[in-house]
């Protein structure tokens, strides 16, 4: 029940701003204000009862819906007894880097009693973004969808009948922050999550669980706009409705080059939105199964279970209880859990949509290539402290080598007010350090360990920029979300084994690549994607699978403001929280 009514609020948001005549479409400046109370709420999953960290008690948190050009307003009161912030992901933040939210990046965090009102503009993007807790692992709860209403019709027309969210996420049933603190404490693997969710309903194959089973009810011969969200944690998420193709029409708020699909692959902090035409005759149940799983491939253990919820068409007559075991489900569509050859085969498919009202701006020509590698690493025990890593090691990962330090200030406060001594240096090396066999390694007996540091790169204002992400072996390969702030960019390249300079850029997609704020940077091999550094500020650039952060997976540059006024930071917000 307590899902379902949870379900009715969200459509009936949704439906609201609909039967509003949506969001008027003013030409004139439109503020939206929200107000986000982070507090503590009592819910019960998978039969056990906690406390989770919630916006205004909702989960998933509340959604955001504007319209493109709007300012937004969004007033975070931390209600509880531990710091938090708030990252609007895939928002540009075109000169407010003050507002994008990651803790110590370019802010620091809201203490508990006080509030920060993040304000920005949501510039030339339009569609399906979330937002989420940008603090130790509270997203893992604090998130939600964040959607832009486009001020030109969309590039599709089929008539929308409704729109549905689909939301994924990860449930715990024991205290996120336990799990994460143990986890750095012995510099182990992170306990895996007890369940995924579809908009925070683990669905029927959970203990406990046919009550919190996401239902949508549909009426046949009609289409649907569903934005799908992963804020998962730790894992890339295969989705499918079954006997149902899905036509992706756009990926991180911009279009692409609608294609049709049997199933989505979606990575954390991705987003993706389809059209689902319901011209299925069902039976008389009327049901659909739709389900969510891993795409994984790792060695250490990770939770391979199947979120599930169902379609409805209206009308059927019969009864339905959902089946609590998986080979009663008829899913079809969903790949297994180690289709590395449908994840490439979705990826390759997907292209902006480069038309003349949207076109595709990739830079074709660049003033700075910067390759860094992603890698897992084992680091030898320190003396005298316990480690439960492999055979007795560390886990951390890292950049070209350097596992990301967390500074105890704000990088962006110290780079504005010019006092980096102390936080961070500027000295990221710009290609890896030692030149290997980076995707060849044999994956256990190399010297893994990593240097530590907060090192960032700088680029002047305007640069074209290319960085290529190369994967490495150490310990597995893995598909690495890879999440840049404060800026989309274009995935020109990817392929298999190692980057090779002499002739990989040659066959870059120059014409039509996708657009993203997220890329998945495919196991065992490298990604290239380039950018026009145009943004002022420190931008956080990190995997978006928090274990692989929380280890050091992460880096930052700096774009330095431009000659004009217009391209430079503005100056910090008086309630900048203070460290
Ligand atoms: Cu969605 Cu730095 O995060």
């Amino acid at each position: 029940m307590d899902g379902f009514v949870q379900h009715l609020g969200f459509v009936l948001v949704i439906a609201l701003l609909i039967i509003a005549g949506m969001l008027p479409s003013s030409s004139s400046e439109t503020t939206r204000r929200f107000e986000f109370n982070v507090e503590w709420k009592k819910v019960t999953r998978l039969c056990h009862t906690k406390q989770l960290l919630t916006v205004n008690g909702e989960y998933p948190g509340p959604t955001i819906a504007v319209r493109e050009g709007d300012n937004v307003e969004v007033k975070v009161s931390n209600g509880i007894a531990k710091n938090t912030t708030i990252h609007w992901h895939g928002i540009r933040q075109f000169r407010t880097g003050w507002a994008d939210g990651p803790a110590y990046i370019t802010q620091c965090p809201i203490r508990g009693g006080q509030s920060y009102t993040y304000k920005f503009t949501v510039e030339d993007q339009r569609g399906t973004l979330l937002w989420h807790a940008h603090h130790s692992w509270q997203r893992a709860s604090v998130y939600g969808a964040f959607i832009i209403y486009p001020r030109m019709p969309y590039p599709f027309s089929a008539p929308i009948q409704t729109e549905i969210p689909v939301i994924f996420g990860e449930w715990w049933n024991a205290d996120v922050d336990a799990v994460e603190n143990e986890m750095l404490m012995f510099g182990k693997g992170a306990n895996s999550s007890d369940g995924y969710t579809i908009n925070g309903l683990p669905g029927p194959l959970y203990p406990c669980s046919v009550k919190d089973t996401f239902m949508e009810t549909v009426e046949r011969g009609k289409n649907y706009l569903l934005r799908i969200i992963n804020a998962a944690l730790n894992d890339e998420l295969f989705f499918a409705i079954a006997k149902h193709t899905l036509t992706v029409v756009e990926v991180d708020a911009v279009y692409t080059k609608p294609f049709t699909t049997t199933a989505i692959m979606i990575a954390p902090g991705q987003t993706t939105t389809v059209l689902l035409n319901t011209n299925q005759l069902p039976d008389s149940t009327g049901i659909f199964a739709m389900a969510a799983r891993p795409y994984l491939s790792s060695v250490v253990p990770f939770d391979n279970s199947t979120t599930v919820g169902f379609l409805k068409y209206k009308g059927a007559s019969g009864n339905f209880m959902p089946p609590t075991r998986l080979d009663r489900l008829q899913l079809y569509n969903l790949p297994e859990l180690q289709d590395t050859a449908f994840a490439t085969r979705f990826d390759k498919k997907l292209r902006s949509l480069a038309s003349s009202q949207y076109p595709c701006n990739v830079p074709k020509k660049i003033d700075k290539r910067v390759i860094t590698t992603i890698s897992l690493n084992l680091q030898d025990c320190p003396a005298n402290q316990t480690c439960k890593g492999y055979k007795g090691g560390r886990f951390y990962a890292s950049m070209n080598n350097f596992s990301f330090v967390r500074p105890q200030l704000s990088m962006l406060e110290a780079y504005y007010h010019n006092k980096t001594a102390g936080v961070f240096t500027s000295d990221f090396p710009e290609n890896p350090p030692k030149v290997f066999d980076y995707a060849g390694v044999d994956r256990l007996t190399e010297n893994m360990n990593t240097e530590f540091g907060t090192k960032l790169f700088r680029v002047p204002h305007g640069t074209y920029l290319e960085i290529v992400l190369q994967g490495t072996n150490f310990l597995h390969p893995e598909n690495h979300p890879i999440h840049v702030h404060g800026h989309n960019f274009f995935i020109v390249g990817s392929g298999f084994g190692n980057f090779n300079v002499s002739k990989d850029p040659d066959k870059y997609n120059l014409i039509d690549p996708p657009e993203r704020n997220t890329v998945g940077v495919p196991m065992g091999g490298w990604a290239a994607i380039r950018l026009k550094a145009d943004n002022p500020g420190v931008w956080f650039i990190h995997c978006h699978l928090e274990e692989h952060t929380s280890w050091g997976l992460a880096m930052a540059f700096v774009v330095e403001n431009g000659p004009l006024p217009s391209q430079s930071l503005l100056p910090p917000p008086e309630d900048l929280p203070q460290c």
